[in-house]
């Protein structure tokens, strides 16, 4: 670490290590600082499925999918055994469905190539499917106590008030990955990665950072300066814009209902969805399923995605047992759980008007 980007020599693990050992979280996935210091390690299986489902997720979301992927997939040789549709299944309402795909593929790769036990260096996670330079630092750090650098969205924050980074995100990355690498310690490394994490989503958090709570304050460069509420800056968005599309409920007198499982590649890849036109800024090419007589439900499903907001319209028509469809297959009503969000509610909102609920 150069003395230019420390001239403090701030250094903050050993407080942050004790504030951690009396305010660490229970989570569901973490070992407690007291039962680590008793030996204790997590199964990196737990480690790397937290961690993946917690990418762009908030821990109160993740925690009951957490369980059920554990309760059903006990270990990841059980996942990589499982067949993609159920895995898929479990992960709706999750959103972000590249995630589950890789998952799979990652446990059979796991599986296959290393006897079924995840490596053990940031390297070789680095090359597993899915594994980013996050998740491949916060295993090796968690479940290997390697001390690795661990750079999310609460550890960038964190550096960025405590060295006073003005620069904007995303340039200023570099620069918080330096001050959190000079940072990281080699006692306790994977308790110190979960502390900054806790201490970034507990305290130093986006809007109203609690910093009369917080055990690092006489290091903290914005705290003294007044603009640790305005760190870190952030490159303005552009602003999203709003596509359409027509998605088509098409029942039986039997209750049975038109699905399709979507393409690997594209949104909401390889998920249980009712068939629907491309989504698009003009209008969209409206090319139904299945001949029929179709009609409009008066209201329409939005839905908000990361880099667009979606105006859906549910277009609903009853057909004959015996009707063939161009795509898809007239399937059992499905437990709207499985959908991924947006087609939950476009089915719940069909549904609910069909008498099929
Ligand atoms: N956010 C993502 N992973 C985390 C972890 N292991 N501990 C605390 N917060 C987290």
């Amino acid at each position: 670490m150069s003395q230019n980007l420390n001239p403090k020599n701030i250094q903050i693990s050993g407080k942050l290590l004790r504030w951690y050992d009396q305010h660490a979280r229970e989570l569901p996935w973490r070992v407690s600082p007291t039962a680590r210091k008793g030996g204790i390690r997590p199964d990196p299986y737990h480690v790397w499925l937290s961690e993946i489902m917690l990418q762009q997720t908030t821990v109160v979301t993740v925690g009951p999918y957490f369980q059920t992927f554990l309760q059903r997939w006990p270990t990841v040789q059980m996942l990589a055994s499982a067949p993609g549709a159920e895995v898929m299944g479990e992960w709706a309402g999750l959103g972000y469905y590249a995630r589950a795909r890789n998952l799979l593929k990652c446990a059979r790769v796991i599986t296959q190539e290393y006897g079924g036990s995840f490596p053990k260096t940031e390297t070789d996670l680095l090359n597993l499917p899915g594994i980013g330079p996050y998740t491949a630092a916060a295993i090796a750090a968690i479940a290997y106590d390697l001390p690795t650098t661990v750079l999310d969205g609460n550890v960038e924050r964190v550096m960025a008030r405590l060295f006073e980074v003005s620069d904007p995100l995303p340039d200023s990355k570099p620069t918080l990955r330096a001050h959190a690498a000079s940072q990281t310690p080699t006692k306790r490394p994977g308790d110190y990665a979960q502390a900054v994490m806790d201490l970034g989503a507990t305290i130093c958090t986006p809007r109203s950072p609690s910093c009369t709570q917080c055990p690092i304050t006489v290091s903290c460069k914005s705290l003294a300066s007044g603009t640790a509420a305005n760190l870190p800056k952030k490159r303005p968005k552009p602003v999203k814009p709003t596509r359409s599309g027509v998605v088509y409920f098409a029942y039986t007198l039997e209750g049975h209902v038109l699905l399709e499982t979507r393409p690997d590649k594209g949104l909401l890849g390889g998920m249980l969805a009712l068939p629907s036109t491309d989504w698009t800024v003009e209008q969209p090419n409206a090319a139904p399923p299945i001949e029929a007589e179709w009609q409009n439900l008066p209201e329409i499903v939005r839905h908000v995605f990361t880099h667009f907001n979606l105006n859906l319209t549910v277009a609903v028509a009853k057909l004959p047992k015996n009707a063939a469809p161009m795509r898809g297959q007239f399937t059992p009503a499905p437990d709207p759980k499985t959908l991924p969000t947006v087609m939950r509610k476009a089915y719940l909102m069909a549904a609910s008007t069909t008498g099929l609920d």
